[in-house]
């Protein structure tokens, strides 16, 4: 009597079951999704659950097949960051009718069903392009001729690139000195941030300002910018957002002129909720990540705190 199961993958040292979390990751696009992946990965580690982790390579058809899987294997919860904003009722219903809870970490959908999740943690991007824009006006507020902004654009229909890009364009786009001269999608990496970068200096030769709504765009055009022979932080002058080390250090050598946090380390909190889900516990419908707004000036003495 009293004598305790061999410890398993699927049981803990006291050989009880452990709970199964079901996560299906948007990909491995940026710095910042490394960071999440692994915050996610340790935070379960820690919590002692059993992580089911997929990397969907920012397709939604893999989300949708990794979230399908997880409810035939029956798993306790399931999490995902969904790519993009639309398209998830039926899947989510499926999930709703085994009656496994879903949390949505990271990013929203759009629904119009909303007992399809539990609960949604991560950050308000919408305030995150406000802040943006917000610093922007404030830089120039003394300018008397039209700055020209290129704006290199999240993944397409995803809820950063749609929400960043509102807050920012409404914050800036109603003072008519400010001008929107290109916007395209850089998929939030570095080489299409690059690419997409190098054509715009093709076709624009008055670009004063970037805004890239991630970091890796923005470290992809500065060596667009570099090599079409121009200095970023001088001839363009970048904003961004995301706060991964490569930007502060950036910041650091004048490249980046601001770089407004979204932060990635939610790993805790969101094992936290998925803990309460499988207890059927209350959780708050919306958790919102805290996050702060760095400018150049602050980047040498903030660099060596940075986690991620
Ligand atoms: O959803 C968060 C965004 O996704 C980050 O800002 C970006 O770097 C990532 O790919």
């Amino acid at each position: 009597a009293g004598k305790k199961a061999p410890a398993g993958s699927g049981t803990d040292a006291n050989g009880a079951k452990k709970l199964v979390f079901g996560f299906s990751q948007v990909g491995s696009e940026s710095g910042w999704r490394a960071a999440n992946t692994k915050s996610i990965q340790d935070a379960a580690k820690a919590a002692g659950f059993e992580l089911k982790f997929s990397d969907a390579q920012q397709k939604q058809e893999n989300q949708i097949a990794a979230i399908r899987t997880f409810i035939q294997q029956k798993v306790d919860v399931i999490g995902f960051s969904p790519v993009v904003v639309t398209g998830w009722d039926t899947v989510l219903k499926e999930a709703k009718a085994a009656g496994i809870p879903v949390i949505l970490t990271d990013r929203a959908i759009d629904t119009q069903d909303k007992t399809l999740y539990k609960t949604f943690i991560g950050s308000d991007f919408v305030k995150e392009g406000t802040a943006a824009g917000q610093w922007l006006v404030d830089a120039e507020k003394s300018a008397t001729g039209t700055v020209n902004i290129a704006e290199l654009e999240g993944t397409t229909g995803s809820a950063p690139a749609i929400d960043r890009k509102k807050g920012f364009e409404d914050m800036v786009l109603k003072d008519p000195r400010f001008k929107l001269v290109a916007d395209q999608t850089g998929d939030f990496t570095r080489a299409k941030g690059k690419e997409v970068m190098t054509a715009f200096l093709k076709a624009h030769k008055d670009i004063n300002i970037l805004f890239a709504h991630n970091d890796d765009m923005a470290m992809g055009a500065i060596q667009a910018i570099e090599e079409a022979g121009l200095k970023p932080g001088k001839d363009i002058r970048i904003v961004s957002i995301d706060g991964v080390k490569d930007a502060f250090q950036a910041m650091v050598d004048g490249k980046i002129e601001v770089v407004v946090e979204c932060n990635p380390l939610i790993g805790p909190q969101v094992m936290d909720l998925v803990r309460k889900l499988k207890d059927k516990a209350e959780v708050p419908a919306r958790v919102e990540s805290k996050e702060g707004v760095f400018t150049k000036d602050k980047a040498a003495a903030e660099l060596p705190n940075r986690q991620y």
